[in-house]
């Protein structure tokens, strides 16, 4: 049975970086006002003009109507806790502090695997009604936390990378593995899951201070027999963080030797944050071909500085976009630019919507090694997309209404906009979220009856 139908609406996909400029790089992108996209077995068959590709679709062939919205590829996030969904917003704490009183105490619920299925299902409706259709993603230290994401991610058709938490030391006895065992789980879990359908495998030891010596060597023996298992960490993301790394691994010269010397730096690489990061450090990871995972909204959230994207970019470091919720404050990626567009602010290194939405779409899938089958809207392409609603809200009908160019739109629609502009999700050519579909938004609004402090 073939499973296909034709999307027409506004269109924009990204072909290259568009450079940091307002004006964007000739031939970094495409945009068809009345555009269409035929989605055909899960895949997109062609992208054009709608009344270019109208007549060469078979009788009978659905077409679903968006005109007035726009039509991107499905947002990547590079780096997220799915296990951190019920901290998000907890108040008032740095990252260490902030681990031990509400992330750790979190993560030990995930030893009930029930815990850990209902929260995968709520998790990825969340990022779907973000928009985002694929995401890297931390688990727990539970091997059951990440089947329960993979089979949930599966059971949907999702393009998901996911690990095992790695840590022997330093976190609550009942989140410790062991250098042996948290291998052999990993191994397990890459067995039943890394490769199959459209899901990976990303190795993931939490940060250095939480993993000996030992485990890290384990982990970079695994990474260095299969070259196409991904690896996500965190690096440099709080002074006392650093502080903590310096004294627990005094024979390396700065916080990214110590994964050098594991062996876990190379191409497939994610590291949240590197806020902290010295020049020297940034060329090596330049080498290297490692992604650092901006993670704009969990930086600020949290207090841990301003990350330099532009330095970053200039020592020729990969990066990419990510929520790091729940440190992060949404799941949206909308919400995500809004934050690196404020921490660019900052920095005197504004943010244009259109370096902002390829790194959310192509330039995500780029860092992860998946830009030959995500991030774009092209022929051959898998089918995951995200229509926007650019007047989602009174006052964003209002921007949009008096903007002149689409430049304008898309800003109005990178600063103003979260998961209300989401009007509908597809991914693998089906429709996995539709933002007015009865019970999505059951919930009346109704003024509060009991107001409490
Ligand atoms: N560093 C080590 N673990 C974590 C985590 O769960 N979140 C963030 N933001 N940083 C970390
Ligand atoms: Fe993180």
């Amino acid at each position: 049975m073939t499973d296909s139908r034709l999307l027409r609406g506004a269109v924009l996909t990204f072909d290259d970086d568009p450079g940091e400029s307002p004006v964007p790089r000739p031939d970094s992108l495409r945009y068809w006002e009345d555009g269409a996209v035929w989605l055909e077995n899960g895949h997109i068959h062609a992208v054009d003009d709608y009344t270019t590709l109208a007549p060469h679709v078979p009788a009978g062939l659905e077409i679903v109507d968006y005109r007035g919205k726009l039509i991107m590829p499905g947002f990547i996030d590079s780096h997220v806790h799915y296990s951190q969904l019920d901290i998000i917003a907890s108040f008032g704490r740095e990252l260490l502090d902030w681990l031990n009183d509400y992330t750790f105490p979190a993560e030990c619920r995930f030893a009930e695997r029930a815990h850990a299925e209902e929260v995968a299902e709520r998790f990825l409706d969340e990022l779907l009604r973000g928009g985002t259709t694929t995401a890297q993603v931390f688990c727990t230290s539970h091997p059951g936390s990440v089947d329960s994401i993979f089979s949930a991610a599966r059971a949907r058709r999702l393009r998901l990378l996911a690990g095992k938490v790695l840590m022997d030391r330093h976190a609550p006895e009942a989140l410790i593995d062991t250098a042996v065992g948290g291998i052999r789980d990993s191994e397990r879990l890459i067995a039943d899951w890394h490769g199959k359908d459209r899901l990976a495998y990303s190795l993931t030891p939490r940060f250095a201070p939480t993993s000996s010596r030992e485990q890290l060597d384990a982990v970079g023996g695994v990474l260095r027999n299969d070259a196409s298992l991904y690896l996500q960490s965190h690096l440099s993301e709080n002074r006392g963080e650093l502080a903590w790394v310096a004294e627990l691994f005094p024979e390396c010269r700065d916080y990214l030797a110590v994964y050098e010397r594991h062996g876990l730096v190379g191409p497939r690489s994610t590291y949240a944050h590197g806020i902290h990061l010295s020049a020297n450090e940034r060329a090596r990871l330049a080498e290297a071909g490692a992604n650092i995972a901006f993670s704009p909204t969990s930086n600020l959230f949290l207090g841990s500085g301003l990350f330099d994207r532009l330095a970053t970019r200039e020592a020729g470091v990969a990066t990419s976009l990510a929520s790091d919720v729940g440190a992060g404050t949404g799941l949206c990626g909308l919400t995500t630019l809004q934050g690196a567009y404020q921490v660019g602010a900052l920095l005197g290194q504004p943010l244009t919507a259109w370096q902002g939405f390829y790194r959310l779409t192509l330039g995500n899938a780029r860092a992860l090694h998946l830009a030959d089958c995500i991030g774009r809207l092209k022929a051959g392409h898998e089918a995951d997309l995200v229509v926007l609603d650019l007047t989602a809200t009174p006052l964003m009908a209002r921007r949009t209404q008096v903007a002149e160019t689409l430049g304008e739109r898309l800003f109005a629609l990178m600063m103003l906009g979260d998961d209300r502009s989401v009007h509908a999700t597809w991914a693998s050519g089906r429709p996995v979220h539709q933002r007015d579909a009865s019970g999505t938004h059951a919930a009346p609004s109704r003024h509060m009856a009991h107001s409490s402090t």
